[in-house]
């Protein structure tokens, strides 16, 4: 499962869904401009790299664009 965000500058960020902590939904995540904290625990991940801001295991980040109204993720 792969979470997508709308920052507020409009541009998307692609990341895991399932936090690496305990499974928690980062797709119910409070985001800002770089970083994403899991509802769960409040641990931060940074969107672009996905490096734990909190000693966690990392996320994966995915490639994502859109493209006449569809978001593509992948190179
Ligand atoms: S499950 Fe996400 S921070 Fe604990």
């Amino acid at each position: 499962m792969i979470a997508v965000f709308r920052l507020r500058d409009g541009s998307l960020r692609a990341v895991s869904a399932v936090c690496p902590h305990k499974g928690g939904p980062l797709a119910d995540g409070q985001i800002d401009n770089s970083i994403v904290v899991c509802p769960l625990h409040l641990f931060a991940w940074d969107l672009a790299t996905g490096c734990s801001q909190s000693g966690q295991a990392p996320i994966n980040v995915y490639p994502v664009r859109e493209d006449e109204g569809q978001i593509l993720l992948g190179e």
